[in-house]
């Protein structure tokens, strides 16, 4: 199965996950992109397509929309779909916070439902990984946590 995963971050931390999602798959089948250096053609042969994006907003970072909109219309049809995200975690922030968040959502199930809307097939729950403060670093745990998606991911 070939396999992209494109990932983009501010401080570090969703790299860091897409790293650790990365290595559940064999690497001569497996690209690993920052969304700045992908182009749709990138797309063609693959299979599965793993999407990351730190949420800004309740969305995902504004060079990961813009790459999701520059997908033209069916051309993930066929291909397995799969979007992470980092965020906060909610029970840690102040009770008006974490009304926001609740309201606003996070980038990974925005991902996803773009990813499917272009005709991809999702494979798994939008999933989120924990990272304290703006910066990080990633709550303990998560790295594992993001290994073990990666995992079920490479199997499915
Ligand atoms: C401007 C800004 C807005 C943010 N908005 C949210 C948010 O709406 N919800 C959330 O859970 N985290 C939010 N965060 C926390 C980011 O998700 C966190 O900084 C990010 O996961 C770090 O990833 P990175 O190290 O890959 O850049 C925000 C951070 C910044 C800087």
């Amino acid at each position: 199965m070939k396999v992209l995963i494109i990932f983009d971050s501010m401080y570090g931390n969703t790299e860091i996950i897409a790293r650790d999602i990365a290595k559940a798959f064999p690497q001569e089948n497996m690209r690993l992109l920052n969304v700045k250096e992908v182009k749709v053609a990138d797309l063609l042969d693959v299979q599965l397509l793993i999407v990351g994006s730190p949420t800004y907003g309740g969305r995902p970072k504004q060079e990961t929309q813009t790459f999701l909109e520059m997908i033209p219309d069916a051309a993930l049809t066929g291909k397995k779909v799969a979007a992470f995200d980092t965020r906060f975690l909610a029970a840690e922030q102040s009770f008006g916070l974490r009304l926001l968040m609740k309201t606003i959502g996070y980038a990974a199930p925005r991902i996803l439902k773009i990813l499917v809307a272009k005709g991809g097939e999702a494979i798994s729950a939008p999933e989120g990984f924990i990272v304290q403060g703006k910066q990080g670093a990633l709550k303990d745990g998560e790295r594992e946590r993001a290994a073990l998606w990666g995992k079920n991911l490479s199997l499915s």
